[in-house]
């Protein structure tokens, strides 16, 4: 069964209790999803592997320890985990970008694809797969089908809030793939938004309503 990390840094529940109110605007709202991804990678790239390589001080040669950027993929679900990716790259600016379009039918909220981009070599790749939300775990799930279907072996979910629901749903379809959230919500309402959650992350990352 995948792991659940919550990240509860002061930093990080400041950040995201501004980022929730219904006041907050678009520009900020933008600035505060790069800048809670940002914290967030810190975290979530505790284990990647380094490599030693040689450099030279003013004082003398030596063997340092650098990460092997080249190995990661950031792989944002279309729309709002785009507002993600800049501040996970600011950390990790090597890292190659997929990209998967997906978006939930308004009636029967299962997720349609009409995208998909990966690097080629996405099997050799720690993959971090970037959301703001996990509702019921459709899209997620779906996502992480099609990675995994493309030879993506090692994943990562990284996302702002999640509903217990979609944990849930996410640990049974996918149980190799860790989970980093930065909350977990008290529920999905009747229309299958996060409750108290944020409303809707696309729309208010982009300023579409
Ligand atoms: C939102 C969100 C997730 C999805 C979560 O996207 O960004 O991708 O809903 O819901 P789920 O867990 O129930 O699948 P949405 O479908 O609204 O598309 P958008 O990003 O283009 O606005
Ligand atoms: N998608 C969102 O953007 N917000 C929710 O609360 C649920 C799905």
């Amino acid at each position: 069964m995948g792991n659940v990390f919550v990240f509860d840094h002061p930093l990080i529940q400041h950040k995201l209790a501004i980022l929730r109110d219904k006041n907050t605007s678009t520009k900020d709202f933008r600035e505060l999803v790069k800048e809670i991804s940002m914290l967030m990678t810190f975290e979530a790239t505790r284990t990647l592997p380094l490599k030693e390589v040689e450099i030279e001080t003013p004082i003398c040669k030596a063997t340092m320890r650098m990460l092997k950027g080249e190995d990661i993929a950031i792989v944002p679900i279309l729309r709002a985990g785009l507002g993600m990716v800049e501040g996970m790259q600011a950390l990790v600016p090597n890292a190659k970008v997929g990209h998967i379009g997906l978006y939930r039918d308004p009636e029967t909220h299962m997720p349609v694809e009409y995208y998909c981009k990966l690097p080629a070599d996405i099997g050799e790749r720690q993959v971090f797969v970037v959301d703001p939300m996990l509702a019921t775990g459709g899209s997620a799930v779906a996502a992480i089908d099609f990675i995994k279907e493309r030879g993506g072996k090692k994943v990562i979910f990284l996302c702002l809030i999640a509903a217990p629901e979609g944990i849930e749903v996410m640990q049974q379809a996918h149980p190799d793939v860790d989970i980093f959230i930065a909350a977990k919500d008290s529920h999905l309402n009747e229309h299958a938004y996060i409750v108290p959650g944020l409303g809707d992350a696309g729309d208010r990352l982009f300023g579409t309503k």
